[in-house]
């Protein structure tokens, strides 16, 4: 049985790529690009987790050496369909999986990513930190968690810019391109009342992660936050 944010993505795959450039004004390849960074002086196994249509994947798999192995995880099959179609997957394996339970055994991974997937596992404060403990339970002692994600600017201005943005362009642009305007509603929504890095910090600890840390970018609009087991 599939959830409404499985029915959401499915919807809205076939657009999801050309929505995000158009939004970001094409920032958001440079963020994950970043983001994908933070793991290039390591090897052994990189997942992704919530790799959507694969563009983090890519990012990860361009700087992977040959003795790194990269998996992308995502629990909506129309996603996975458009990121098996991107240039250099054929070196990464692509997991149709849940997040919140990976099918990964006990301290095997490296590194994980998540790039605009946290947002979408918050149901609750409590599904949120379980999913980090999932995480925590798959490193290797030493593994390193990267995760980027729409932040809460610190200045008030800002933040308002960045909500009144959400709610008339992302709601409006998306929810017309892709077809599916209570998707990006809920998209837009999300990012407005998601947490600020100081409070996703915590969240991450909670998990038993320890040298948590952040940095903003885009005025705070969005944070990656590293941490380690
Ligand atoms: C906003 S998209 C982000 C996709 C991609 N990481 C990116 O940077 O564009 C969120 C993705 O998370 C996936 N997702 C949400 N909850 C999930 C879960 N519990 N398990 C696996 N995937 C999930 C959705 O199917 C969707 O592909």
């Amino acid at each position: 049985m599939s959830t409404a944010v499985q029915r959401l993505f499915a919807k809205v795959s076939p657009t999801y790529d050309l929505i995000n450039r158009i939004l970001t004004f094409g920032l958001d390849r440079g963020w994950r690009e970043r983001a994908a960074a933070s793991a290039a002086d390591r090897s052994g196994i990189w997942i992704d987790v919530c790799c959507g249509t694969g563009d983090m994947v890519a990012d990860l798999a361009h700087l992977a050496t040959d003795e790194t192995k990269v998996l992308g995880l995502d629990f909506s099959w129309p996603m996975l369909r458009k990121a098996r179609k991107k240039p250099g997957m054929d070196r990464t394996i692509l997991l149709l999986a849940d997040a919140r339970i990976l099918p990964v055994l006990d301290g095997s991974v490296d590194v994980i990513t998540v790039s605009f997937g946290v947002r979408n596992i918050r149901h609750s404060h409590l599904t949120l930190a379980q999913t980090f403990k999932e995480f925590h339970r798959v490193l290797k002692p030493g593994g390193l968690f990267v995760s980027l994600e729409t932040s809460q600017p610190q200045s008030k201005i800002v933040r308002w810019l960045f909500h009144t943005y959400a709610c008339l362009f992302v709601r409006g642009v998306g929810g017309r391109i892709s077809g599916s305007r209570s998707g990006y509603a809920y998209l837009s929504s999300t990012a407005s009342q998601f947490y600020n890095a100081a409070e996703l910090s915590e969240t991450i600890r909670e998990a038993g992660f320890h040298d948590v840390r952040y940095h903003h970018m885009m005025f705070g609009v969005v944070a990656i936050h590293e941490a380690s087991t």
